[in-house]
């Protein structure tokens, strides 16, 4: 599979297999994940992979019971370890270090025959206590990942003439 082929296929699983994902797969999701760019290389990204089923319950009662979180066979955390650091463009780093990283596992889950959704409806606190992750440690987003058992549905998304803009805003 190329990458143009992964960037078609993947889309937001919320229906997922009765079946763990096997952990050579994991890793190489992670992988993927350690090799994507960053501001500066500050690589702030963590990642708390999370496969108990109590745990992945919790974390459905943290993002606002949606229910298939609970159900996903892996749940990743993916957090940053972070000053703060504003880019000269007055953008926050983190954030948009750790979402790369995100979609880089989202591709290669495509590849591995796997699909992934990200969760940004949930409440930070009620994860970090269930996780024991650190008061300073921010949880960008979470990550649901497993074997889809439901089928894209068609991509709806503004016209290309809509985003893109040549030499001016206009
Ligand atoms: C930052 C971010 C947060 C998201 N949070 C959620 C979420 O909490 N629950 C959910 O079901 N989908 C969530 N999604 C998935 C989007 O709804 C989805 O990507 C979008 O509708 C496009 O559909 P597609 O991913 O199938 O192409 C999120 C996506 C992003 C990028």
């Amino acid at each position: 599979m190329n990458v143009s082929e992964a960037i078609l296929s993947r889309y937001s699983v919320r229906k997922y297999r009765d079946k763990p994902v096997e952990e050579d797969k994991i890793h190489k999701l992670l992988e993927a994940a350690r090799l994507a760019p960053s501001a500066n290389n500050r690589q702030e990204w963590r990642f708390v992979v999370v496969q108990d089923r109590k745990k992945r319950q919790a974390l459905m009662r943290a993002a606002k019971n949606q229910e298939f979180v609970g159900e996903a066979p892996v749940v990743i955390a993916c957090c940053a370890v972070t000053d703060n650091h504003i880019m000269t463009c007055g953008q926050k780093c983190y954030p948009i270090d750790v979402a790369i990283a995100m979609e880089h596992i989202c591709l290669q889950a495509v590849e591995e025959g796997l699909g992934t959704c990200w969760i940004g409806a949930f409440y930070e606190e009620s994860v970090k206590e269930e996780l024991q992750i650190p008061d300073e440690v921010r949880v960008v987003e979470l990550l649901t990942l497993g074997y889809p058992a439901d089928q894209p549905s068609v991509k709806n998304r503004l016209r290309f003439d809509e985003i893109v803009m040549y030499e001016n805003w206009k």
